[in-house]
Order: structure tokens, then sequence, then C-alpha cells
């Protein structure tokens, strides 16, 4: 019997390096019952900027009655040590959010909006037009003092309220996005509800007429299938992921959000496939094993897992 002719390997045109873009501080914290002191999320940001990542998502600047775990923004980000060569970055919603966050030394900052009415309405209390018209009062005047603004979309691969998303909604918010100025999007599957195929249509659609480095992945991992996606993501060449140290995070307004793909599964993956990332993953470990216990519960991380059975069976 012959052999069957197979398709090219997907994985020839793999990246050399990819970015990851951690959120742990900020998606991470925001969904958890127990408030972190200040001083631990401090411990924490430091820990991170020590473990060789260049982007770190530390606080939001938003109305403190909306996500009360990060009300203490403005300390946190005065409180943190600040290395060379790390991004610190910080989600505002609007104007107010922003000069609070430039206050309190942050030269980064994220504009986040849904494809969904009913999710956008929940999360920012605002349309999506009107949510727009937020961030033209932010993006300009952030630029014109040398902030950097990304921008996220939520919801891209489906709606907590309203089900499916076209992904010609996702396509309008990219154009609107770019011609605002921001210099990047990352697009979120808020609730963990997209799988392989779908990840590969939406970002083929969007590639057709956004640079890949003009756009990040964000996958919460609800339904495992984060790494998957991901990995359908950076074969098509997109080299930033956003994730999470220890699989923490969700939106409170999205019913039903989990954690986002955890930091330690990415780069192991990753790293097993020859891409580098620039991270230490023991020294990942070591911070989730402080922050499981400052949280009071077990992190969803695999690799996590993993490797503190084989410290216990190593002894150490
Ligand atoms: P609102 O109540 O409609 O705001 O909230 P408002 O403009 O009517 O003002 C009401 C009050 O909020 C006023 O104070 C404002 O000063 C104050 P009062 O007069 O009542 O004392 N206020 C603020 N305070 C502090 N900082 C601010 C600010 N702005 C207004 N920046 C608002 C509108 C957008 C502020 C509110 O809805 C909000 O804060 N939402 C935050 C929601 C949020 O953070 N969600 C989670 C992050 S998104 C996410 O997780 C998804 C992502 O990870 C990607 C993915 O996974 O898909 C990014
Ligand atoms: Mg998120």
């Amino acid at each position: 019997m012959s052999s069957p002719v197979l398709p090219e390997s997907l994985f020839r045109t793999l990246p050399a390096r990819v970015t990851i873009y951690e959120v742990g501080p900020r998606d991470g914290l925001q969904n958890e019952q127990r408030m972190v002191p200040t001083a631990d999320k401090i411990a924490m940001i430091n820990g991170l900027s020590r473990t060789g990542l260049t982007h770190i998502e530390i606080t939001s600047f938003v109305n403190p009655k909306w996500i009360p775990q990060l009300s203490d923004a403005s300390d946190v980000a005065r409180g943190i040590e600040r290395r060379e060569g790390v991004h610190y970055s910080c989600l505002v919603p609007n104007r107010r959010g922003m000069d609070a966050a430039v206050q309190a030394g942050m030269r980064d900052v994220a504009v986040f909006l849904s494809a969904s009415e009913t999710h956008n309405k929940k999360n920012v209390n605002k349309t999506i037009d009107e949510t727009l018209a937020a961030f033209a009062e932010v993006v300009g005047p952030a630029r014109e003092q040398g902030v950097r603004v990304r921008a996220y979309v939520s919801t891209v691969y489906g709606c907590p309220y309203e089900g499916a998303v076209d992904v010609a909604r996702v396509e309008d918010l990219v154009h609107k996005l770019r011609a605002l100025g921001v210099y990047q999007i990352s697009l979120g599957d808020t609730i963990g509800v997209a799988t392989p195929a779908q990840v590969d249509h939406v970002l083929r659609r969007l590639l057709a007429f956004c640079p890949q480095e003009e756009l990040a992945l964000h996958f919460h991992d609800t339904r495992g299938t984060a790494l998957a996606n991901i990995l359908v993501g950076v074969a098509l060449g997109i080299t930033t992921v956003d994730s999470a140290l220890g699989g923490l995070g969700g939106c409170p307004y999205a019913p039903g959000a989990s954690g986002n793909a955890a930091t330690e599964d990415v780069v192991y993956m990753l790293h097993g496939m020859g891409i580098d990332t620039g991270l230490n993953l023991d020294a990942l470990v070591d911070i989730s094993q402080r922050v499981a216990a400052w949280v009071g519960h077990e992190l969803p991380s695999k690799f996590f897992k993993a490797r503190l059975g084989e410290r216990l069976r190593q002894g150490h």
C-alpha cells in the first residue's frame, strides 16, 4: 500500500520569537473574590519583571465601584519598581482614567470595548459608538504626551448575552481602532468559546488588511481550547500572546468567564516548539506559588501543577 500524501506541516512558518503580554495582575486579579493587599500586588509585579517578561499589565484605572479588586490602581502604579526594558501597562476606559494613570507614572495604557452591544453595555455602561467617542478623547492626547495606547476588543468569538458574533463587526472595529491610532489590538475570547477553525477564519479575515504585529491573541481557557487557539494564531504569524500567571483571570461582567491561558502553559508549549519568549519558567512557577497563597485557591495552570509535583518528588 502506498503512503498517503500529507499536506505540508502547519508549523513550517513558525516565528522565532513570541512576546508574552502578562495580564495576571490586571485580568487575573480583577475576578478574585479575595482582595489581594496592595503590597502583595506590588511584590507580584516586581517578581514578574524579573522573569524575563517585557510587557506586564499591572492594574485598571476604572470606576472602583465597578472593579473594587483594583481600586488601589494609583498606589500599585506608584509602588512598583520600574525595570529597564519592561513596559508596564494598565486599562483605562476614558479620559479620567488616562489622566489618573499618567499622573501615577504610566506610559502605556489600553482602552477596551466589545464587539457585541450587550456585553459592551454591561461592561462600560455605554453603546459601542459612545465608547469609541470616549476613546477619541484618550488616544490623541495620550500620544501627544508620548503615551502608547493599545486596544482590546472583547467577545470577538462569542458573547455571553448575544451568542455568535459576526466577524464583520470585529473587522469594522479593527479598522476604526487603527484609524484612532492605537499601536496594537488584542482580540479577546472573553468567555473562552473559540475553537481553532473559527480562530483561523477570524484571523485570516483580519490579517487580510492588518499587519501581524498590530494584532495580539487573548484567550480565556473556559472550555480548554486556549492553547490550541494560540497555536493557530502563532502559526499565522501573530507574535504577541496575552496570558496570566497560573491561569488566573476573567471578566466580572461576562457570566461564566474563567481564567486566561496560563503563562506557564503557553511558555512551555512555545519553548517546546523552539520559539523563544525570553522567560524563565521556574521563576514564573515560584511567583505562582506565592500568588496561589494570596488568592486562597489552587491555580489552573497545568504546567504549574506538574512542576510542583516534580519538585515534591525531587524533595525540594
Ligand atoms: P459609569 O458609571 O457609566 O460612569 O461607568 P460615569 O461616566 O457615568 O461616571 C460615574 C462615576 O464613575 C463618577 O463618579 C465618575 O467620576 C466615576 P461619581 O460622580 O459617581 O462619584 N468614574 C471613574 N472613576 C474612576 N476612574 C475612572 C472613572 N470614570 C468614571 N476612569 C465606567 C463607566 C467605564 C467608568 C465603568 O463602567 C467602569 O469602570 N467599567 C470598568 C469595567 C471593567 O473594568 N471590566 C473589566 C475589564 S474588561 C476585560 O476584562 C476584558 C479584557 O480582558 C479582554 C477580554 O478578555 O475580552 C480586556
Ligand atoms: Mg480578558
